[in-house]
């Protein structure tokens, strides 16, 4: 990491992202030794009227009650680097004040290259990402004198559509460079989604066979086993396509399926994942299965007649040379029966099979994001013993049992470290995020018109049976066991 002053700012402290991800992720960095020179401070910024203490005291219970020796004097010793200053998001004041409490800061510990770094971290609703950019371009940028940097990491929902994306993006891109914007995506700081252009560029094995000519179908699938929980005022607003597909999802369908890039330069990465986004066709009706969990209309926050997915299949193609006629198979839902995030890239039949392999099943290459992180394929073997006949097997790559002992990074630990570095490679650019919007706009706009209907399916199920024909209509064939 680079030496002189670095302070960095939570605005929106006293908020549920801010207490839950933003400040363990933190406390995560300064226990690995990012975050102990004297040179940092962490500000924390919102509107409610608290003391330091008061703070870190709210804080305190989402940094873990790990027994590892040192562990409580770690959270101490970090609480101690936190200062509070409450203000307004909409007025100056609050605003000086940070930067008068920044400043002093910085003076007393200016180093001998002295330079201000000031990382503003956004746990706040967009809404307000454009007032707040011009508050911190006002009064809180008047240090060039010392060098240094500003960033500024925000986080969806960047809009709700190409045109209020395209607006929000215009009035941050007004005061700060592209350079400066960090918007986090946090799937693209999971173990696995990182692995995966070592994966495919690093091993012959896939190179031959990464294509239409070998692959028929690619799944790339969100489950998760609980409702909206409480968030369904901000669900209800979104939906899963918003909330899920066209970022998380998508982000990973453009490492599964992007050109390999000239370098591993952040900007040589994004060139190639704009290319695939570039390339998607526009949304068929007919390979669109959406779905809502009976009970969502109960939460009082949800209207009574609300339309929004809970649960969506959608089939994208990407018309390219590598890929036209995969389909890749976007699905997302929430209360359905297990907890899981992975790809699936189902390989074609082989060509004059002599073993009836069909039977069995196709060759399947799987990357589980999570829960626990494996790597498996699926094959045929011979069964073994006597009798000449065939089974499908794995060759399996399980990360608790291979990197016993590894911890695996928290995804937001590890994209708050690469914001404080200036590596953007993980971090989604404004030409990437509008060619996303492109994609998605059409079908939302038609859901949001009422001219799509979700289809009811009980909580702790699989779905819409519907999704499961759209599937085997696109070809998948699903596989035996594990
Ligand atoms: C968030 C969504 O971006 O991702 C949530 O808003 C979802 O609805 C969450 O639960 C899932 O993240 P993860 O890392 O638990 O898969």
């Amino acid at each position: 990491l680079e030496t002189g002053c670095l302070s960095i700012i939570v605005l929106g402290a006293s908020g549920d992202l801010a207490k839950k991800k933003t400040f363990p992720a933190l406390f995560n960095l300064y226990r690995q030794g990012f975050l102990q020179s004297d040179e940092v401070h962490i500000f924390g910024y919102a509107r409610t009227k608290i003391s330091d203490d008061e703070l870190r005291n709210r804080i305190r219970g989402y940094l873990g009650k790990d027994a590892s020796p040192g562990h409580s004097e770690d959270v101490s010793n970090f609480l101690q680097l936190i200062k509070y200053v409450s203000g307004s998001y909409d007025t100056e004041e609050g605003f000086q004040l940070l930067d008068k409490e920044i400043s002093e800061h910085e003076l007393a510990k200016k180093s001998a290259e002295g330079s201000s770094r000031r990382l503003f971290y956004f746990a706040l609703p967009p809404s307000i990402y454009p007032i707040v950019c011009k508050m911190i371009k006002k009064c809180c940028m008047n240090r060039s004198d010392l060098g240094g940097w500003t960033r500024i990491v925000v986080e969806k929902p960047f809009g709700k559509d190409l045109e209020s994306s395209e607006q929000l993006s215009a009035k941050i891109g007004e005061l700060f460079e592209e350079p400066q914007i960090y918007r986090i995506d946090h799937y693209l700081g999971k173990e696995l989604v990182q692995n995966l252009l070592v994966l495919r560029f690093a091993n012959r094995f896939f190179l031959p066979l990464w294509n239409r000519d070998n692959i028929d179908n690619v799944q790339i699938v969100f489950r998760e086993d609980f409702g909206t929980e409480g968030r369904g005022g901000y669900f209800d607003e979104y939906g899963i396509i918003r909330d899920i597909i066209q970022n998380h999802l998508l982000q990973v369908l453009c490492l599964v399926a992007m050109e390999k890039p000239v370098s591993l330069k952040p900007e040589h990465i994004r060139d190639e994942k704009v290319k695939v986004l570039q390339s998607v066709l526009p949304i068929k009706d007919e390979e669109v299965v959406l779905g809502q969990y009976e009970g969502y209309r109960d939460d009082p926050t949800v209207p009574d007649n609300s339309n929004t997915p809970t649960f969506a299949t959608v089939i994208l193609r990407i018309h390219n040379e590598r890929w036209e006629g995969v389909p890749f198979i976007m699905k997302a839902g929430k209360a359905l029966n297990s907890r899981k995030a992975e790809i699936r890239v189902q390989f074609k039949d082989v060509p004059g099979d002599i073993f009836k392999c069909k039977k069995q099943g196709r060759n399947e290459f799987v990357i589980r994001l999570q829960p626990s992180e494996a790597i498996y394929m699926k094959l045929t073997v011979k069964q073994p013993g006597l009798e000449m006949s065939t089974a499908q097997s794995e060759l399996d790559l399980s990360y608790r049992q291979r990197y016993q002992g590894v911890t695996i990074p928290e995804a937001y630990e590890r994209l708050i470290l690469d914001t404080i570095r200036g590596d953007q490679q993980h971090f989604v650019r404004r030409d990437e995020l509008k060619a996303a919007w492109e994609i998605f706009t059409p079908l939302l706009h038609r859901i949001d018109n009422g001219e799509m209907k979700p289809i009811p399916y009980e909580p702790g199920s699989r779905g819409p049976a519907e999704a499961d024909e759209l599937l085997s209509k696109a070809g998948y064939v699903q596989t035996h066991g594990y």
